[in-house]
């Protein structure tokens, strides 16, 4: 059996309807748990949470309504640009391509670029990726909105699902990351993340990644630290999580979201600080964490980057730049690249 075909045996497929389908692996491979997770990365002395544990329930409206705040510009930036990129995104596009998106987009974005394939395609296929399960409700209002989708779901991780896609037949994918999802990674994570995208793409294929460009100091630092406060609580809300789903006792009062941007490291940084000297017991970790007064606890990095390097950092995993679209302002980018 070849490998393609032993590839998608590793998948469970479920057809919800004609329209609408998804593939799951059939057993979570060897991953580690979010106690085992959390235990790891709170022992020692320099303590982290990794930001995908933000999007629980909570976490991922408080995530859309920081979407929606005066102060963070990414969003509604990225969103004016997709608005003017039709025509000549649709100039590098046929009836032969699928959209892939990195991420399960319930949202406007997927919409915009939908809105293109639409245009040139009587029947248009959708494969979003996504760990969590694929948003049956969204996916629902999608099907409802657009005549002629099909959406096939791969509830897998981001590596896993491209993985799954590799030989999967030869329609051309375009592949969208957007969001500066890709901030969170650090320079050597995000160098391999892309040379994996690569690898996995056919000659033919496009990627169109949104990367959030540097700016000033102040700007950045008030995205990250919104006047009304939603940010802290997305910050703070990781803890609630760790007290409901590991039994732990964190009192949210003794920390405060801190957030700077790190010129050097061109990364805004967010942090909880430890307001008081504190013990907490995580219980489903087999943890009790000691925190001195005024120590940080690491939650994310959302790194910015100039024009220059993002050229640089694509072509130096064997992409070819086709376009790239910016706002008047300079502030979020939208890179089009295909194999060499
Ligand atoms: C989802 C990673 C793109 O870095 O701007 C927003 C997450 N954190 N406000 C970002 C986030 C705090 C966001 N990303």
């Amino acid at each position: 059996m070849n490998d393609a075909i032993q590839k998608h045996l590793d998948y469970k497929k479920y057809v919800v309807d004609s329209k609408l389908r998804y593939f799951k692996p059939h057993a979570s491979k060897i991953e580690k748990t979010f106690a085992e997770e959390i235990s790891s990365s709170l022992i020692g002395n320099s303590k982290f949470i990794t930001p995908k544990f933000f999007y629980d329930k909570k976490g991922s409206d408080l995530f859309e309504k920081i979407c929606t705040l005066s102060e963070y510009y990414p969003t509604r930036t990225e969103i004016d640009i997709l608005k003017n990129l039709s025509i000549e995104l649709s100039s590098y596009l046929d009836e032969t391509f699928r959209l892939v998106e990195l991420g399960s987009g319930a949202s406007v974005k997927t919409r915009l670029i939908l809105d293109i394939f639409t245009s040139l395609q009587d029947t248009t296929e959708y494969f979003p990726i996504d760990i969590s399960e694929i948003l049956t409700e969204s996916s629902e209002q999608l099907l409802k909105d657009y005549d002629g989708l099909h959406i096939t779901g791969i509830i897998d991780t981001y590596e896993g699902g491209l993985e799954f896609l590799k030989n999967y037949d030869d329609k051309k994918n375009l592949i969208i990351f957007l969001g500066s999802s890709f901030g969170n990674f650090s320079p050597n994570a995000g160098r391999e993340f892309l040379k994996k995208i690569n690898s996995t793409m056919k000659s033919g294929d496009l990627f169109l990644i949104g990367l959030d460009l540097i700016k000033d100091k102040q700007i950045l630092e008030s995205a990250y630290n919104d006047s009304l406060g939603v940010t802290a609580q997305f910050n703070l809300n990781v803890l609630s999580r760790i007290n409901d789903e590991l039994d732990a006792d964190f009192n949210l009062d003794n920390f405060l979201h801190y957030s700077i941007y790190n010129k050097e490291d061109q990364r805004i940084e967010m942090y909880l600080k430890s307001l008081v000297r504190q013990s907490i017991i995580i219980s489903k970790s087999n943890l009790l964490l000691n925190l001195e007064k005024n120590e940080l606890i690491h939650t994310e990095y959302s790194h910015k980057y100039s024009l220059d390097q993002i050229r640089e950092l694509l072509k130096s995993v064997g992409f070819k730049i086709n376009h790239v679209w910016i706002d008047d302002k300079k502030y979020f980018s939208l890179t089009l690249v295909s194999k060499i």
